[in-house]
């Protein structure tokens, strides 16, 4: 059975190519009409928004004003929820700021082990400068949640619940709708990183109810460079940067902010990712989410089979996942299997992940990972398995 991606011609970077990219986990090539967009954009006459009264500066001010919007009915938000920062880890660290001075020693925050290190580092920061506690909802060896402890870590003086909406290396979602239930019924408010669900999942935030919702647009095949940050009640958190476009007024001494998200947002907006991250939202918009999720899943069943029928690699990531598989050697570093595979022209991500604490939970030190995207079909994932035919051959 061949799975062939009516959307990979629309990649120039693949299409044709000898590559087969297996790293849209990490971040995502950018289609046709992204590319045309910042073309467009730029041949027009780029403007500052909010800057000028002149048509460059007011068409900056449109783009981004509609960039919002698309955002918001992207997630299931308000327009009025949504902060541009510049990555998923800038998003979570201006959260973790605004709590620098409200903590004292006699509170915690929790996090979950599945973690990538953006949303660990900034709460353990935080631990560190107000002597809060940090405590860790532990992952089994299975890469599962034993839920039975979290009441208890919630109702520990807790003032934040932060944790990941998919892995990044086991590809299993934890049970958010549960663990927000849970932090609502103890008054503790929640943070998702859904850096790596956005694009594998429909969102509705307003129906999920948490308090700040983070993610990127490089993993919604934008450029690079666009972060998001959904934020429930945008008047609950201050900008992480002061500077230009966010006061009402300032005088020699002092400053008074804007009301709205936008004072989230100081100095001039990184226009042109946001140019790509409107036309990639057309582009996810025209062809369905839901069809790209159907995709997906049927393109990775086939990845999983023909892997299994692999000797020698131990599959790590979670049975539920649909989009990506972790794997180990008990012969080969993970370094060289990727180095081999990139030999080969297929592109993998190997080592920590960037999760060490998840990765240490299920017992292993790296691993490799091949994450699937919406241009993806058989051709890559045949040319991954004869590529790890090849490692076998060339290490044995
Ligand atoms: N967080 C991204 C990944 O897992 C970069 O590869």
């Amino acid at each position: 059975m061949s799975i062939n991606s009516p959307w990979k011609a629309d990649f120039p970077a693949l299409a044709n190519k000898p590559i087969s990219y297996l790293d849209s986990a990490a971040t995502c090539q950018v289609p046709t009409p992204v590319i045309q967009a910042l073309s467009d954009y730029l041949s027009r006459g780029h403007g500052n928004p909010g800057r000028g009264l002149y048509r460059f500066s007011e068409s900056a001010s449109a783009i981004l004003q509609t960039c919002r919007q698309k955002v918001a009915d992207f997630v299931g938000a308000n327009v009025e929820q949504i902060a541009f920062t510049k990555s998923t880890t800038e998003s979570i660290n201006l959260v973790a700021a605004n709590l620098r001075n409200r903590l004292t020693t006699k509170d915690s925050i929790l996090v979950t082990e599945m973690e990538h290190h953006s949303n660990l580092l900034p709460w353990q920061r935080l631990c560190q400068q107000t002597g809060a506690r940090l405590h860790m909802l532990p992952l089994t060896q299975q890469g599962e949640f034993d839920l039975s402890g979290l009441a208890n870590l919630l109702a520990d003086n807790c003032r934040l619940f932060a944790f990941t909406h998919g892995s990044n290396v086991l590809g299993n979602h934890p049970p958010v709708e549960d663990f927000i239930q849970q932090a609502k019924k103890a008054g503790v408010p929640t943070l998702i990183d859904g850096a790596q669900a956005v694009a594998h999942t429909r969102l509705n935030l307003s129906e999920l109810d948490c308090d700040y919702y983070a993610f990127s647009g490089h993993k919604l095949y934008a450029p690079g460079g666009s972060g998001l940050l959904y934020v429930k009640q945008p008047e609950s958190i201050e900008p992480l940067l002061l500077g230009g476009g966010i006061v009402k007024k300032t005088t020699t001494t002092n400053y008074q902010l804007s009301e709205g998200i936008t004072r989230l947002e100081a100095g001039s907006a990184n226009l042109i990712t946001l140019v790509g991250l409107s036309a990639a939202l057309d582009y996810i918009n025209k062809i369905g989410l839901e069809n790209i999720i159907e995709y997906e899943q049927r393109l990775y069943a086939d990845l999983l089979d023909k892997f299994q029928a692999l000797d020698g690699y131990q599959i790590i990531s979670h049975s539920h996942s649909k989009n990506l598989l972790s794997f180990v050697s008990a012969q080969f570093h993970c370094h060289d299997i990727a180095s081999i595979l990139s030999d080969h022209q297929v592109a993998v991500r190997a080592g920590h992940h960037c999760a060490q604490p998840c990765l240490n939970a299920i017992g292993v030190k790296h691993c490799v990972r091949a994450s699937i995207g919406l241009y993806n079909d058989s051709q890559d994932i045949n040319a991954f398995i004869g590529g790890l035919k090849e490692v076998t051959k060339i290490l044995v």
